[in-house]
């Protein structure tokens, strides 16, 4: 059940069986020429949507910004500092533990979150509370990564990966019919991390890490979504 869509006496009948809150975080960033700025709160937010339908748990609006500064240099990048990025998770909890809510679950599309999110959470659990934070990078998940390995290898790549543009191509069919799917070429570079907005221009000119997003397909994504809805349903089901 999506938060935004109940009502304030529905969250209260809510809490009375469960205080668990999902919530979906991603970012507003370019994903290289041939896939969405929205990539990455769109493939939080599906799998979010879908783990709540399976264990009935409420789903909050997901967070569409994230901590992305060294995507600026492209146009339609949008990104918190991670001191920001930290404050309004804080805040955001802060607010929901006050009216009961204790577990929450978060499922994240961006890499560049795990860091800041990781910190606010430490700042949250400095004191004695009996929340309990758990963060799911789906990417990262055993069953997803064998998936990804298998089919898409070394082309995967860190950004714009065949994976999560498979999972957007299943998703958002109608935005990929303007868009011309290509092969690219991956040239491995070693740098250091992380990059400014221009160093990341120079290193990745045209804004994917060493994947070939070519491989995607919507028929990887509704697999990849299966997986990830899946293995999270199950670990969430175990705590
Ligand atoms: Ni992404």
């Amino acid at each position: 059940m999506e938060l935004a869509k109940t009502t304030w006496t529905y969250v209260e009948e809510y809490l009375k069986r469960s205080q668990t809150l999902i919530i979906p975080i991603g970012s507003t960033e370019q994903h290289g020429p041939t896939a969405l700025i929205g990539t990455d709160y769109i493939t939080a937010t599906k799998i979010a949507q879908e783990v709540g339908e399976n264990l009935g748990l409420l789903v909050a609006p997901s967070l569409n910004y994230g901590m992305a500064n060294h995507h600026l240099g492209f146009p339609g990048s949008a990104s918190l500092n991670p001191s920001t990025y930290i404050k309004v998770h804080l805040e955001l909890l802060e607010g929901w533990i006050s009216q009961g809510f204790k577990n929450f679950v978060y499922i994240n599309g961006h890499g560049g979150n795990i860091m800041p999110l990781n910190c606010a959470i430490s700042e949250l659990k400095r004191s004695d509370n009996e929340s309990k934070v758990s963060i799911f990078n789906w990417w990262h998940l055993p069953s997803v990564r064998e998936y990804e390995e298998k089919h898409f290898g070394d082309e995967n790549g860190h950004h714009a990966t065949c994976g999560e543009v498979s999972l957007t191509m299943f998703t958002e069919p109608e935005a990929f019919k303007q868009i011309e799917s290509k092969s690219f070429k991956i040239e491995p570079k070693s740098h250091h991390w992380p990059l400014s907005p221009k160093e990341m221009k120079i290193y990745h000119p045209d804004g994917r890490m060493l994947s070939n997003p070519g491989l995607s397909t919507a028929k990887h994504g509704e697999n990849l979504l299966e997986l990830s809805v899946n293995e999270i349903s199950e670990k969430i089901k175990s705590f």
